[in-house]
């Protein structure tokens, strides 16, 4: 059976959260395989309103196994706030699973991160500031902590002063703050360990025993194409692999097992914090975006940077993650524009570009070039076929479609669960 990859197409929160929740009926395991509660993913069940960070949005599925894989990075405080926040609104997580092998999110990499940015100054990436970088960097640097190393106090103690030998170092004589004490983090860590313990299991094995018993996987990225440490916007870009390879290497699956890769792609285009974004609106438009999609960030609350449909990074996210499929959602949030203008191309130093230049100094000098899509006034919220959708909102998802690479084969008309045009069924 198959294992499926939901994955965001663009700068993040294209909706991937209710994509995830809506086919959480169907498989048997979600999970998270990068990134951290940097991630907000948003579910509306009914007249309940989620707002997930680090979870897997298969949570909400009592049916389904929510799997935090080793490429995610744990911070176990955020964790278990988020377990009982959805303890107290009657939601069991008996079920989850953590791998052993990810890496903790310790709280001077949270200091780190918060420092950092701030002597960056103008140059700064706009993170969340939840320490998701310096973890990622002490994982590469080879001094980071993992959640198995809970369970042994002497290994933990060895580790947390070598990752604080240099990083106190940093912080003293560079960043003109106090020493972090080794001992008192072991001591913090360690308050953790018992609690976590019952989640803690080998998911490499747990995962790929599944697919042998023929249970359907579904790996929910965080983050976006554009955000991905290698193939994103760097350096304005998150600390990991969000596009489709990240999640066999952040689960212990192999490639051959992954059968479907599903991006998810907003009708417009959004960003939070730094770094180009070629077809952003700084007019009415952009307001009116914003204003209609309910674009503020659901981890950091900043209200999101707004533009019209990329087809470029479309067509990109369906090269460099093999995209079999598109979940199209927030078409609703476009009601009412008389034309809706797409980019299908870049104007850069006076020539025409039709695909993302992997220059960056040439995507930051990106100019788009837009083609007008005439628009529609009927509420399409209730619509639940394609034939449902008023002709020029057809059009419109047609031309997205054709401009992009991959079917469309879902479309999100509201945040609701219900409110989805299936047109391809994912499994
Ligand atoms: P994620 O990070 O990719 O999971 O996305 P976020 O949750 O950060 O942001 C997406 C927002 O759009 C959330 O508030 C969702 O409830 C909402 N949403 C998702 N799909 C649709 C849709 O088709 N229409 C509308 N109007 N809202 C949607
Ligand atoms: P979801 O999963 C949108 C952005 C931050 C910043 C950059 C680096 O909800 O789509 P980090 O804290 O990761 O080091 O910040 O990445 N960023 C996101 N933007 N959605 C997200 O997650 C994001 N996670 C990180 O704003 O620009
Ligand atoms: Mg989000």
């Amino acid at each position: 059976m198959p294992a499926l990859v939901l994955l965001g197409a663009q700068w993040g929160d294209e909706g991937k959260g209710k994509a995830t929740d809506l086919l959480g009926g169907s498989v048997d395991y979600v999970v998270r395989y990068q990134g951290g509660n940097n991630a907000g993913h948003t579910v509306v069940v009914g007249d309940q309103k989620y707002a997930l960070h680090l979870l897997p949005s298969g949570i909400l599925t009592p049916e389904c196994t929510p799997v935090i894989g080793n490429g995610v990075v744990v911070d176990p405080s955020v964790l278990f706030s988020e377990l009982n926040g959805l303890n107290e609104r009657g939601v069991d997580t008996s079920k989850l699973l953590i791998s052993g092998n990810a890496h903790i999110i310790t709280p001077y990499n949270v200091t780190v991160d918060k420092v950092t940015e701030r002597f960056l100054g103008k140059r700064k990436i706009g993170t969340t500031g939840r320490g998701i970088g310096p973890t990622y960097a002490d994982k590469i640097n080879r001094v980071g902590i993992r959640v198995q190393d809970l369970y042994d106090e002497s290994i933990l103690t060895q580790k947390v002063e070598a990752a604080l030998d240099g990083k106190n170092q940093l912080l003293t004589k560079v960043f003109n703050r106090r020493a972090i004490e080794a001992a008192q983090v072991v001591e913090e860590l360690l308050t953790y360990a018992d609690r976590l313990k019952p989640y803690v299991a080998d998911t490499v094995l747990v995962l790929n025993k599944a697919l042998d018993d023929d249970k359907v996987v579904l790996f929910e990225g965080g983050q976006g194409t554009l955000l991905d440490i290698d193939h994103g916007t760097y350096p304005f870009v998150t600390s990991s692999n969000p596009t489709a390879g990240g999640a066999c290497t952040g689960s212990g699956v192999g490639p051959t097992k992954i059968s479907r890769v599903i991006g998810i792609l907003k009708a417009y285009t959004t960003r939070v914090g730094a770094g180009p974004f070629p077809t952003e609106l700084f007019d009415d438009d952009g307001d009116a975006l914003r204003r209609i999609g309910h674009e503020r960030g659901v981890t950091t609350g900043r209200d999101r940077r707004c533009g019209w449909f990329d087809a470029v990074i479309a067509r990109y996210a369906t090269r460099v993650n093999g995209l079999t499929d598109f979940f199209l959602t927030k078409l609703d949030v476009l009601t009412g524009w008389e034309e809706i203008p797409v980019c299908v191309a870049y104007e850069i130093d006076g020539k025409r570009v039709e695909e993302l230049p992997y220059s960056q100094t040439d995507f930051h000098h990106a100019k788009p070039i837009y083609e007008t899509l005439p628009g529609w006034s009927e509420d399409i919220t209730k619509a639940k076929t394609f034939a449902d959708l008023p002709k020029n909102a057809q059009a419109y998802v047609k031309a997205l479609e054709e401009m992009s690479g991959a079917p469309i084969s879902a479309i999100g008309v509201g945040p609701g669960r219900t409110e989805t045009i299936e047109i391809n069924s994912f499994i």
